[in-house]
């Protein structure tokens, strides 16, 4: 092993973990920045990757990939994590590893490293990921094989003459993406204690509780294309609908979640987009899918969720699961209009070309096409087995 692709954040630990692995393995490392859209001056990263002592550094625009490949697909299935996040952080995990494989076989490197804790999921999903890849790469993960406090870390950059600024820690663990921000500790490890305004960044209200605005969202099978009539990419709509939501305070999800190493965790997210999109897209799939398909896609959005939490994106299971999420979306097309208001969102408006909602069907006023008589016999079959098993005594009540 002589050269290894590390994972590079910019922060103290990844920076420290370059110095750590040229030492502890004698090897070249090459820091690599993935942009996912978090909000880090990524050029000042590059160059202070080279100032701690790394061979290399790559800046490795992931944005477009982000969207389009991990983003719309969670879209298109609802994806939520035990109903409420979102799964940013989860999400971006393998495409992070994705990168770091290529980038590692482009380089002709024998390792990537990562500055992941023992203690978290995003471990299991790079571990898992560069595994499924490329089963020949090594994997470091400094933080995990050190465990080193903040304290030791500082001292350890000192005497080996590591340039960091050690500016005042927040006692927040924050990550932050196009999709979300996640933050823990601090506080917020009191699972009774309220959240703290000051942890909030994309959800500060900067609203009046009496202010609303209304907009109009179009989907073309399943995938957000305009904006109040606007064709524009879905990367511009997630970040248009997440500044309007975000003033509002939208999207804000407190929760205590089961992480996959078996410990609950409590854990705050900010995914104002997420919110949005996801509501108005469950709200398009009401009026154009059949139920059938409806509820059986509930059940199937439950379990991409899962295999996105724990890491198993590179799977056959996925991969077939994404090919019925495709499919489920052929006349996910129409038009939303959804109604902000303070910490809240609403659906008030849906059209869509392949809408199933019949009003000749569904009125109770004058021109009811529905006709009474067919619900009769209908009934008695559906209920048949039923009474039959009445008649034998069979039914507890
Ligand atoms: N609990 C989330 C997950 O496992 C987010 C993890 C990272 N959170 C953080 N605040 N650094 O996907």
């Amino acid at each position: 092993m002589d050269k290894v692709v590390l994972a590079y954040s910019g922060g103290l630990d990844t920076s420290i973990s370059i110095n750590w692995m040229k030492e502890k393995y004698g090897v070249e490392v090459i820091a690599a920045l993935v942009d996912v859209g978090q909000p880090d001056d990524l050029e000042e990263a590059h160059s202070r990757a080279l100032a701690v002592g790394a061979d290399k550094a790559l800046v490795i625009d992931a944005k477009q990939e982000f969207v389009h490949d991990y983003i719309l697909p969670a879209i298109a299935a609802n994806l939520y994590y035990e109903k409420k996040y979102p799964l940013a952080t989860a999400l971006a995990r393998p495409l992070i590893a994705k990168k770091l494989v290529e980038t590692a076989q482009a380089e002709g490197a024998q390792a990537v490293a990562h500055g992941c804790t023992g203690k978290g999921n995003d471990q299991v999903r790079f571990d898992v990921g560069i595994r499924s890849l490329d089963p020949a790469l090594n994997i470091i993960a400094p933080q995990r094989e050190w465990n080193i406090s903040r304290e030791k870390a500082i001292e350890y950059a000192k005497e080996n003459n590591i340039p960091i600024t050690v500016t005042k820690k927040s006692p927040y663990s924050i990550d932050e993406n196009i999709w979300g921000r996640s933050i823990e500790c601090g506080v917020l490890e009191d699972p009774y204690q309220e959240p703290p305004e000051e942890i909030y960044s994309w959800t500060k209200i900067r609203k009046k509780p009496e202010q609303v605005q209304y907009m109009e969202i179009d989907f073309q099978q399943g995938v957000p294309t305009a904006l109040d009539g606007a064709k524009m990419q879905a990367a511009e709509i997630i970040s248009k609908v997440g500044a309007a939501a975000g003033a509002f305070g939208i999207g804000r999800v407190d929760m205590v979640e089961n992480r996959l190493v078996g410990i609950k965790s409590r854990e705050i997210y900010e995914a104002p987009a997420a919110a949005v999109l996801i509501e108005a897209h469950r709200e398009l799939e009401a009026l154009v899918l059949d139920r059938e398909l409806c509820h059986y896609k509930y059940i199937q959005e439950e379990k991409m969720a899962e295999l996105a939490y724990y890491g198993l994106w590179f799977t056959p299971l996925r991969k077939c699961l994404a090919a019925f999420f495709e499919q489920s979306q052929k006349y996910v097309t129409g038009r939303i209009r959804v109604k902000l208001e303070y910490q809240k969102c609403s659906v008030v408006g849906r059209k869509s070309p392949y809408s199933l909602y019949d009003i000749g069907l569904a009125t109770y006023d004058q021109g009811d096409q529905f006709d009474p008589k067919h619900s009769e016999s209908f009934i008695k079959l559906w209920g048949y087995t039923y009474e039959l098993l009445g008649k034998k005594g069979r039914i507890d009540e």
